[in-house]
């Protein structure tokens, strides 16, 4: 699935270097998983193996973000806990590499994975939960049409401190 700037493929073992460096780095899991974590290599090569198996068994579709221009892979977009009978997912990305953060690609591969959400796997109902102080985040997903349902209080704690976590939703053919 592609656009003019953005490429969104299946995950290979060759992603597995640069997702093990962001699954490592302080930043991106605060934003990501909400504190600082280690993630061994083999964990990273077993995700990635993971998110090749067929959809339908799994309840997982995963794609790899690259830039066309460059080649360069950058992050991942997905869908998880696939509910096929009430046609509902949970939407999560990730742009691993902060020198590409802020360059309006988040907004635009949600866009991309919303319409293979909708109109391809036939969902009705798309969420995802975020931290309440990933600011960033949450100003993409309004942007992409995510309205905000409530708020799960003091949900994870970390850096020594109970922090909100925000759950979103956008429903099929619903205008803003
Ligand atoms: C969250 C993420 C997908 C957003 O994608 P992006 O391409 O960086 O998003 P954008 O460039 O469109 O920035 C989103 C908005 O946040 C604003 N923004 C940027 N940095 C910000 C900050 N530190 N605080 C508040 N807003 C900020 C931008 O100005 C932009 O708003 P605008 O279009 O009105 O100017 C991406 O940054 C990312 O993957 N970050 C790390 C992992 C993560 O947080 N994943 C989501 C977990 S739920």
């Amino acid at each position: 699935m592609n656009n003019e700037r953005i490429l969104l493929r299946p995950a290979n073992l060759q992603d597995a270097v640069l997702r093990y460096n962001w699954f490592n780095d302080p930043e991106f899991t605060r934003l990501y998983l909400g504190r600082s974590a280690f993630t061994s290599y083999r964990q990273v090569e077993e995700e990635i193996l993971f998110s090749t198996y067929p959809v339908v068994s799994t309840g997982l579709c995963e794609l790899a973000i690259q830039i066309i221009d460059t080649n360069l892979y950058i992050g991942n977009a997905f869908f998880r806990k696939i509910d096929w009978q009430n046609r509902s997912a949970e939407y999560g990305i990730f742009i691993g590499d902060q020198q590409q953060w802020g360059k309006k690609i988040g907004p635009e591969v949600t866009e991309m994975m919303l319409q293979y959400g909708f109109a391809e796997l036939g969902m009705e109902r798309i969420w995802l939960t975020v931290l309440a102080y990933n600011c960033r985040a949450i100003k993409c997903f309004e942007k992409c049409g995510f309205q905000k349902e409530g708020v799960l209080r003091n949900a994870i704690f970390s850096g020594g401190r109970f922090n909100d976590v925000i759950i979103m939703s956008k429903i099929a053919g619903w205008k803003q």
